[in-house]
């Protein structure tokens, strides 16, 4: 709060009144206990003090003198306080203290009790990662909080838009370092759209010889080897430097009907996988991730 007001004036109002209110109430301490006994007398005023029940008089005497020494602790408390700590307008205390940096201090505590794990992490193999279940049950948390949204809360993928990571089918590549490239990364496939080039017609073969992949003789076949091999491949087994997924096994990212295979050639796909970089996954997150996710 004080931090917040400008310093110079107001800051030297907020310290000003603070120390005049700490001197007042010095004052009124030291004045009930040390007042001259006879002041009361001078005003000729004790006999007029009010007389309760016959016989009790309401007097002024001092309370008992440990309240003095308790009040005079509490206002050394005090000073000791406002030199230490910041209280005294923008002073900021001998101690350099504030609530930001103590924020700071304890994240950066917070930060390092996990280091010793993240070190085990670190000098871990893949494969005993994945038959630590504590760990693995880390993994899956990270993955719900970060990829569920897309790839689905089990990483099956979902609504024909975002692959599965779970099978077999990698459009990127499935080993350790491939997968470490996709999330560190991010990836951009671009699936052209064809039906301008190529028409209707052929759009239609060459769709529906996705269907029969096996039948060398269909009509589809020749477009395919002009268009499409150069990504996919001869055989359709796609080619992980392109993300050009495989087109012959008969898994698809965008729907194996008919329909959905024409929307694709048409309309052309470019999917988009997002960068994680240091801040949203840290290198043991990293690993742990890539410990569920690589067979
Ligand atoms: C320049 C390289 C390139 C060429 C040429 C190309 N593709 Fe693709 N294709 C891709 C990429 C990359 C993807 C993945 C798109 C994505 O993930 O968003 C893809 C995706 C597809 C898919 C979707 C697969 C699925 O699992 O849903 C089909 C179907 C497809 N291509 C068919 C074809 C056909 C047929 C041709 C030839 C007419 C062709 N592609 C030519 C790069 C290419
Ligand atoms: C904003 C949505 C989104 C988020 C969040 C996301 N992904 Fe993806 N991811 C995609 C899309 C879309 C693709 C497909 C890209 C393409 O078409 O080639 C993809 C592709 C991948 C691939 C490549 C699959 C293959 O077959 O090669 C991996 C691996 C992957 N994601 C892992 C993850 C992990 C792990 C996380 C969480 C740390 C994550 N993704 C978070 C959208 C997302």
């Amino acid at each position: 709060m004080v931090a917040d007001l400008p310093t110079g004036f107001w800051s030297g109002w907020v310290i000003v009144l603070t120390c005049v209110s700490l001197a007042t109430l010095v004052w009124i301490v030291l004045s009930v206990y040390f007042a001259p006994p006879d002041s009361k007398s001078t005003h000729g005023e004790i006999d007029h003090d009010p007389v309760w029940d016959t016989d009790l008089r309401e007097g002024t005497s001092a309370p008992p003198l440990w309240w003095f020494w308790m009040l005079l602790g509490a206002l050394v408390f005090s000073l000791g306080y406002l030199m230490l700590y910041p209280g005294l307008g923008s002073f900021e205390g001998l101690l350099n203290w504030s609530q930001g940096k103590r924020l700071v201090s304890s994240y950066e505590n917070y930060e390092e009790s996990f280091d010793a794990r993240r070190a085990e992490i670190a000098a871990t193999s893949l494969s005993e990662l994945q038959g630590n279940t504590a760990l693995m049950e880390t993994a899956d948390r990270i993955f719900r909080r970060e990829c569920s949204a897309c790839h689905g809360a089990d990483g099956r993928g979902q609504a024909a838009l975002f692959p599965n990571l779970l099978d077999v089918d990698w459009q990127w590549g499935g080993s350790p370092e491939q997968i470490e490239q996709t999330l560190r990364g991010g990836r951009n496939a671009s699936m052209p759209a064809w039906e301008a080039s190529l028409g209707e017609e052929k759009t239609r073969d060459v769709a529906n010889y996705l269907l029969n992949f096996s039948d060398r003789g269909h009509a589809g076949r020749t477009v395919y080897e002009q268009n499409c091999a150069a990504c996919h491949g001869v055989d359709g087994t796609g080619n992980v430097f392109l993300g050009a997924p495989n087109l012959a096994d008969n898994t698809w990212l965008y729907g194996g009907d008919i329909d959905s295979i024409l929307a694709t050639l048409r309309q052309g796909r470019a999917g988009k996988m997002p960068a994680f970089d240091e801040q949203r996954l840290d290198a043991a997150q990293l690993k742990l991730i890539i410990a569920k996710l690589a067979r």
